[in-house]
C-alpha cells in the first residue's frame, strides 16, 4: 500500500482526479490517497494557498499527485506551483512530448522531452522597485542548479534509451548565466560519453520545434526557456489537455498535468482527464509499478485509438466518465 498526497485542486480538478482514482484502482494498484487542499479553496478555508497540512502531508508521503488549482487575482500570492518547487527542491521537470494514437496534429513524428530546471532563474522571485518607471528583475543561476539539471538530463537518457541530450540557451546574449550553464553541460558531457550532445540557442529551438521536430530527442535549459519550450511541444501533440508533467527532487515528486483549473467547462463532466492520467502513469513508474503504469497507458492508448468515447476538446462527444469507463473496460489486470 503506497501513501500518497492527493491534491484534487478545483475547477475541473475533482472530475477528472476521481476519473484518474478510479482507473488507477480498477489497475490493482493499492493506494492511500492523503487527500488535501491548496490553490483557491484553501485560500477560503485555511487562509493561505498552500496550508501548513498540505505541506506536512507531501514531507510525509514524498509523493504527490497534484490536479489543477486556481491562482487567485490579487497581488500577495506566490503561485503554488513555484513554492511546492521551492519548498521541496523539486529541481527537475520532466515533460515529454509524444504523438497520441489518433490525435491528428501537424507532425506525425514526434518524440522529445524537455528536462526544465524547476527552482533558478526569474522564479527565484528577485525583483525589485528602482523607482516608479524602473524594475530591476534578477535572473539566479547556481553553477550546482546548472550541473545538477543536466546531470538528471544525462541520466534521464540512459535510463529511457535515448540517444541525444541538447543543451538549449541564449548564451550569445546573457554570456555569463546561460555561459555558466554551457560550460556545466560541457564539462559532464564527458562524464556520459555515450550519449550525443548538441547545443542550440532558443530562439533557433523554437523555429526548429515548428519545423521539424523530430530532430530533437532530450532538451536540457534553464528554467525560463523550459516553461515557454514546453509548452510548445505540448502543441506538438494536441494541446495542454493531453500533456503530461512530473517534478522530482531528491527525494520527493509532485506530479501534475499541465493545464489548468479550466473554469468555463468546470462541472459540466466534459473535461479530459488525459493530461493527469498520463501525470500519474508517470507517478505510478516513479513509485516502481512499471507494468501496472504500461496496462494504463495501454488502455488509455486504445480507447484514443478507437475514437469511439472522446471528449469534447478531442472532437468527441463523450462525457468524462463515458471516456474513463472505457478506459476502465479496455484495462488487462
Ligand atoms: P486552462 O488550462 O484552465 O484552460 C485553457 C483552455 O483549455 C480552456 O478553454 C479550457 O476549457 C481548456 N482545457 C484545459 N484543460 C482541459 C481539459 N483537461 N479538458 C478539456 N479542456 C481543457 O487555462 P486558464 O483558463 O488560463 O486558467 C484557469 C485557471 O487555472 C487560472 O486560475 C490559472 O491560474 C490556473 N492554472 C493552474 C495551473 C495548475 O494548477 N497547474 C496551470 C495553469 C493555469
Amino acid at each position: 500500500m503506497y501513501n500518497i498526497t492527493l491534491i484534487e485542486g478545483d475547477g475541473i480538478g475533482p472530475e477528472i482526479s476521481k476519473s484518474v482514482v478510479e482507473i488507477i484502482k480498477k489497475a490493482n494498484v493499492e493506494i492511500n490517497w492523503d487527500k488535501q487542499q491548496a490553490g483557491k479553496l484553501a485560500l477560503e478555508k485555511y487562509g493561505s494557498v498552500l496550508p501548513s497540512n498540505t505541506i506536512e502531508s507531501i514531507k510525509k508521503n514524498r509523493v504527490c499527485l497534484k490536479a489543477p488549482i486556481t491562482t487567485p487575482i490579487g497581488y500577495g500570492f506566490k503561485s503554488v506551483n513555484v513554492q511546492l518547487r521551492q519548498l521541496f527542491d523539486l529541481y527537475a521537470n520532466i515533460r515529454p512530448s509524444k504523438n497520441l494514437p489518433n490525435i491528428k496534429t501537424p507532425f506525425e513524428d514526434v518524440d522529445l522531452v524537455v528536462i526544465r530546471e524547476n527552482t533558478e532563474d526569474i522564479y527565484a522571485g528577485l525583483e525589485e522597485k528602482i523607482d516608479e518607471n524602473t524594475i530591476h528583475g534578477i535572473k539566479l543561476i547556481t553553477k550546482k542548479g546548472c550541473e545538477r539539471i543536466c546531470d538528471f538530463a544525462f541520466q534521464y537518457a540512459i535510463k529511457n534509451n535515448r540517444k541525444e541530450v541538447c543543451a538549449v540557451s541564449k548564451a550569445n546574449i546573457s554570456k555569463l548565466a546561460d555561459g555558466m550553464f554551457l560550460d556545466c553541460f560541457r564539462e559532464l558531457a564527458k562524464k556520459y560519453s555515450e550519449i550525443k550532445t548538441r547545443e542550440i540557442l532558443i530562439d533557433n529551438l523554437c523555429m526548429q520545434l515548428v519545423v521539424n521536430p523530430s530532430q530533437f530527442d532530450v532538451m536540457v535549459m534553464p528554467n525560463l526557456y523550459g516553461d515557454i519550450a514546453s509548452d510548445l511541444c505540448a502543441g506538438l501533440i494536441g494541446g495542454l489537455g493531453v500533456a503530461q508533467s512530473a517534478n522530482i527532487g531528491k527525494d520527493c515528486a509532485v506530479f501534475e498535468a499541465v493545464h489548468g483549473s479550466a473554469p468555463d467547462i468546470a462541472g459540466k463532466n466534459t473535461a479530459n482527464p488525459t493530461g493527469l492520467l498520463r501525470s500519474a502513469i508517470m507517478m505510478l513508474e516513479y513509485i516502481g509499478e512499471k507494468e501496472k503504469a504500461k496496462k494504463i497507458e495501454l488502455a488509455l492508448f486504445e480507447t484514443l485509438k478507437e475514437g469511439k468515447y472522446l471528449t469534447p476538446d478531442l472532437k468527441g462527444s463523450a462525457t468524462t466518465e463515458e471516456f474513463t469507463n472505457e478506459i476502465i473496460k479496455k484495462l488487462t489486470v
